[in-house]
């Protein structure tokens, strides 16, 4: 297979006011053990907007993004350095305290993983963990977040039947609202749509342009027209580095390094 020189780089920086950064990562390492999986990666993620991370298997783009809340953290033998800037806290500081931070920053997995609870109780379920027992705080949280990822008038009447009774598309959707009732600010999704039908995944595609008034989005996709159709910037992930950040459209139209025009068009990967 071509190899490409990881050397030869095009990354934007946002060029504005910093104001306008949901998040920021500088010269993120990742290791498992030995293994050094991310080698330096530095991006600016604006708000309110959607950020695709692409690259071939096995590049670093999940390990990059459970960077992002720490979820690197409960994998022994890893190490993370470099700075994550979160509203001008570096929340890679052992200082931190991950549980609070993970309120700020919510993450949606490749399947749909809801609890084996009610609806209800998938959503309401982080909020009294933290200490939240109003009844009408919660049913409100319950119906805002429900709306908000689109699933509220197909569960309306079932809200207290079984999570795992809805489809796939459906759970999805499902765990998008368990994610933001907590009311984050950025929403990390690693593949949501990969294990679902063409219906659903455009159910969720919908779903995560609607939260981008409210949200700033970071999405591992798979799928270049699912990165074309959603985002607003696409990161291209090659062995461990970014080797090329821009608008989307560029990425998928002129793309300035070799490697990413091989692989958004399909020649490898
Ligand atoms: N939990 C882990 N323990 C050890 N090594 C890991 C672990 N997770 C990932 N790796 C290694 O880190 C590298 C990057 O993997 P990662 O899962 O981040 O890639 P990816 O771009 O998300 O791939 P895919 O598109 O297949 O999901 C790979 O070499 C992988 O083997
Ligand atoms: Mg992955």
């Amino acid at each position: 297979m071509k190899t490409y020189n990881t050397d030869d780089t095009h990354i934007i920086t946002m060029n504005k006011d910093k104001q306008n950064l949901a998040l920021e990562t500088k010269d993120i390492h990742v290791w498992y053990g030995d293994n050094e999986a991310i080698k330096g990666v530095s991006l600016e993620f604006e708000k309110n907007k959607i950020t695709s991370l692409i690259g071939p298997s096995g590049c670093g783009k999940s390990t990059y993004l459970r960077s992002l809340n720490r979820m690197n953290d409960q994998i022994d033998g890893t190490k993370v350095t470099g700075k994550i800037i979160y509203k001008n806290i570096d929340i890679n500081s052992s200082k931190v305290d991950v549980y609070e931070m993970r309120k700020h920053i919510g993450m949606v997995f490749q399947r749909p993983n809801p609890f084996s609870k009610s609806i209800y109780e998938n959503i309401t379920f982080a909020l009294k963990r933290h200490g939240q027992k109003d009844k009408q705080t919660l049913d409100e949280a319950v119906e805002t977040s429900l709306k908000q990822a689109a699933l509220w008038d197909q569960v309306k009447d079932d809200l207290h039947k079984s999570a795992l009774a809805l489809s796939g598309g459906q759970q999805q959707r499902l765990c998008i609202a368990r994610a933001i009732a907590m009311k984050p600010d950025i929403l990390l999704l690693d593949e949501p749509a990969s294990a679902l039908d063409p219906i659903s995944t455009s159910k969720v595609e919908e779903t995560l342009i609607n939260l981008k008034e409210d949200y700033t989005i970071v999405i591992v996709t798979h799928n270049m027209q699912q990165a074309s159709r959603i985002s607003d910037y696409t990161a291209f992930f090659y062995m461990g580095k970014v080797l090329e950040y821009d608008q989307t459209k560029k990425i998928f139209t002129r793309p300035k390094i070799q490697a990413t025009e091989d692989y958004v068009s399909g020649h490898f990967g």
